[in-house]
Parts: C-alpha cells; sequence; structure tokens
C-alpha cells in the first residue's frame, strides 16, 4: 500500500477558550491525489488544515508525515513546512512583505536556493498565478483577488510536496477561479498532494478525486465525489445542495430523457456528450429538455 504523504489518526483540537472544533479525524492525503474537504462555516476546516502542517499542535491525536509522527520539535517542524505549503483563507494573513516580489520570493530565498533559482522559481509561481507586471506593487494596495494570487505565487514558488489550499477560489472572479483550478491540476499532475477546502459543491465534483464532509470537527462522510454526491443525507447534514451537473442528470434519467449510465457525469461536458450519445443529432431532446 502506498504511504500517504500525510495523515491524521484521531486529530483533536480544542481552542484555548474551550471551543472543540476538531473530534477525533482521520484523513489520508497520498502524491498526486485531490481532496476536496466541504462542510458549513464553523465545521473545522481551516482548524484541520492548520494542523496539517503543525501550525497548531493537536490536543490529543496525530498528524504522520511520510509515516512518521510530527514531534513537534523545531527539525520536525521545519522539515514539515517546507514540505507542505499552506494558502491561508484570508490572504491578509499571508502576505507580509512591502512589494509583491519580496513577497513571493521571500520562501525560495529562505530555502536555500541560490540567487538565480530563487528569482526563477518566483517568477515561474507569478506567471502560473498571472500576477507577472504587479512585482513592484506594494501588496497592501493590492485588490482581495489579486492578494490571493499572490498568496498562492509565494507557495508554490517553494515547490512543496504537498498543498493546502484553504478556500482557493473564495471571491475570485469566475474566469480567475477557472485558471486556479485548473493550476491546482497542474500541480497534480506533477505528483504534489493537493488537499483543499471549498464552498462550492459543482468545483469539489469536478475536482477532486476523494472528498470529506465535516460537520462540528468530525467527518460525516468521505469517498469517491460521484459516491458522496448523491448522498442527500450527507449533504442536507451539512448544509450542502447537490452538484448542479448530478441534479441535472437524475432530473433527466428520471424523466426517461437520457438512459442511466455508469460513471455518472462528472462536468457539463460529460453531461451533454451523454446528451448527444443519447439523441445523435438531434435538438428535440435538447428543447424538451429546457422547456419541461
Ligand atoms: N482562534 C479561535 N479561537 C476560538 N475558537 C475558534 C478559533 N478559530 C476558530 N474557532 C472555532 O473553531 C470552530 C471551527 O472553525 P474553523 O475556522 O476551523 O471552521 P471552518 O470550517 O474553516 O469555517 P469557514 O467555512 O467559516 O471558514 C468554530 O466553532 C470556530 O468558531
Ligand atoms: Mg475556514
Amino acid at each position: 500500500m502506498v504511504t500517504p504523504v500525510i495523515e491524521t489518526r484521531e486529530l483533536t483540537y480544542i481552542y484555548p477558550d474551550g471551543t472543540q472544533a476538531l473530534r477525533g479525524i482521520n484523513i489520508k492525503l497520498t502524491a498526486g491525489q485531490k481532496i476536496a474537504v466541504l462542510g458549513s462555516n464553523g465545521a473545522g476546516k481551516s482548524t484541520l488544515f492548520l494542523h496539517l502542517n503543525g501550525i497548531l499542535r493537536p490536543h490529543s491525536g496525530k498528524v504522520l508525515f511520510r509515516g512518521s509522527e510530527v514531534r513537534y520539535h523545531q527539525r520536525d517542524l521545519l522539515d514539515l513546512r517546507k514540505n507542505v505549503g499552506i494558502v491561508f483563507q484570508d490572504p491578509e494573513s499571508q502576505l507580509f512583505s512591502a512589494s509583491v516580489l519580496q513577497d513571493v520570493s521571500f520562501g525560495p530565498a529562505n530555502l536555500g536556493l541560490t540567487k538565480n533559482e530563487a528569482l526563477a522559481a518566483t517568477q515561474e509561481a507569478m506567471r502560473q498565478t498571472g500576477i507577472t507586471g504587479l512585482e513592484g506593487r506594494p501588496t497592501h494596495f493590492l485588490s482581495y483577488g489579486q492578494k490571493k494570487r499572490v498568496s498562492i505565487a509565494g507557495v508554490l514558488a517553494m515547490e512543496p510536496a504537498v498543498i493546502i489550499f484553504d478556500e482557493p477560489t473564495a471571491c475570485l472572479d469566475p474566469g480567475m477561479a477557472l485558471k486556479i483550478m485548473a493550476l491546482l491540476d497542474e500541480q497534480s499532475q506533477q505528483g504534489k498532494a493537493i488537499i483543499m477546502s471549498t464552498h462550492d459543491v459543482d468545483i469539489a465534483y469536478d475536482w477532486a478525486d476523494y472528498v470529506y464532509l465535516l460537520k462540528d470537527g468530525g467527518v460525516i462522510g468521505e469517498g469517491e465525489p460521484q459516491h458522496v454526491f448523491l448522498r442527500r443525507d450527507w449533504l442536507d447534514r451539512c448544509d450542502l445542495t447537490c452538484p448542479t451537473v448530478i441534479e441535472t442528470y437524475l432530473e433527466l434519467t428520471g424523466s426517461g430523457l437520457l438512459p442511466i449510465n455508469k460513471p455518472i457525469p462528472r462536468n457539463k461536458q460529460e453531461l451533454f456528450q451523454s446528451i448527444r450519445s443519447a439523441s445523435p443529432g438531434s435538438g428535440p431532446l435538447l428543447k424538451t429538455a429546457r422547456h419541461g
């Protein structure tokens, strides 16, 4: 069996004010895997993520990195943080340098790369996140979406083996959200393990290999997206809606307009393809579907 790059076992966390934010969480993440974590506000997503690179230390339970339990010594933590990058939910928590260039290059400059290597990694991350040209801009004058992209670039520039994205597309315009998701795919194809939280069921359904549903600090459901997003009971408990592609597919199959196919379509393109193959070259099916 492949050793997970990150794993948590019975992870429990209580904030100093007594709020129990995590209750026995078990998750696993392997290289090249794309995991989505969903759950309503306050479910514990950000708290869980802060454990994955050692920012928070569990009250009980453990975090394992490449099969070894994190011991929270300085050496363990440095190793963990070099290998596990986190893009915070709020970019304001991530940016601290005067200019965009300084911010994105901070990580690579501190990794022991030569000046030229650090600059090359910085420029590549800026290109990938579409912020080339903003190098000299003070970070505090950037728009929210620009700040978000700068914070993503700062993490990509360090080339960590695992990247944690806490709501990477929140507050981004739709075009930029799509670009960021394509970037996450690209990173995963390069063998990075990626875990992200999102409130967007359509993005999670299309993108993830595996999904965890969190509620009140516990995992109430997990599995492949085609399984998880068909569980209305789980979705209802987490105040989540069914992804549009599944809802449309169920409506079309339920009304006999589309034969039941396995696997069910993962995205709009696959759904359209099912519709086209069910009714070759005919517009009427589409018209019927649209007008009821
Ligand atoms: N610094 C803190 N001190 C005390 N309680 C906290 C702190 N940060 C978070 N909490 C509490 O821990 C619980 C989990 O919060 P967390 O931020 O992990 O949720 P989340 O799933 O990320 O929510 P959101 O979708 O709003 O980002 C909530 O009850 C929250 O109020
Ligand atoms: Mg959060």
